[in-house]
């Protein structure tokens, strides 16, 4: 069966799009779904390529006891546009650059990971490099992500 696949996207692929695939691939095994949903995250910079995630990202990640083994970061490619579904940019400025890297043929749907939270009235997910604040970069990960998972199943019960 064709899976649906989900691409996170921030500016680094360090801290906030690894937490987020790491949390999203949590809740989706929790779900018994792994085997219908595709999970990646990417950076538009190439400063970081083959790091693991950032210290601030794997410190909460251990302490909700969410796996993040073998994840190291990659650059998003022109090739993405055409290979993911969805692609989930953390921040204003990624989805402009996303849209930049993958171009107007791409056939991924581009969304703001917070137009998935739309009650906060928040446009970014801010970025714990520079406020530190990893804590809150977890919550609204984990409150995001438990909205994608609906959304997410019910674009496989359309088919
Ligand atoms: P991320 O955070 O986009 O959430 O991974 C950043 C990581 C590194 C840099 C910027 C943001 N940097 O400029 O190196």
């Amino acid at each position: 069966m064709k899976k649906y696949r989900v691409l996170f996207v921030c500016l680094g692929n360090i801290c906030r799009s690894p937490m987020a695939e790491a949390v999203f691939r949590s809740r989706v095994a929790a779900a018994g779904l792994d085997d219908r949903i595709e999970i990646d995250s990417a950076g538009t910079g190439d400063w970081h390529v083959g790091k693991p995630p950032h210290e601030g990202t794997r410190r909460l990640l251990d302490r909700h006891g969410i796996g993040y083994d073998g994840m190291r970061a990659r650059q998003l490619a022109p090739e993405d546009g055409g290979q993911w579904d969805l692609i989930v940019a953390m921040d204003a400025s990624n989805e402009r650059n996303i849209r930049q890297i993958v171009g107007g043929s791409a056939s991924a749907e581009v969304i703001r990971f917070m137009s998935l939270l739309p009650e906060r009235g928040v446009t970014d997910v801010p970025d714990p490099y520079y406020t530190g604040n990893f804590e809150e970069v977890y919550e609204m990960v984990d409150a995001g992500c438990e909205r994608l998972l609906e959304r997410v199943k019910d674009r496989l019960a359309d088919g």
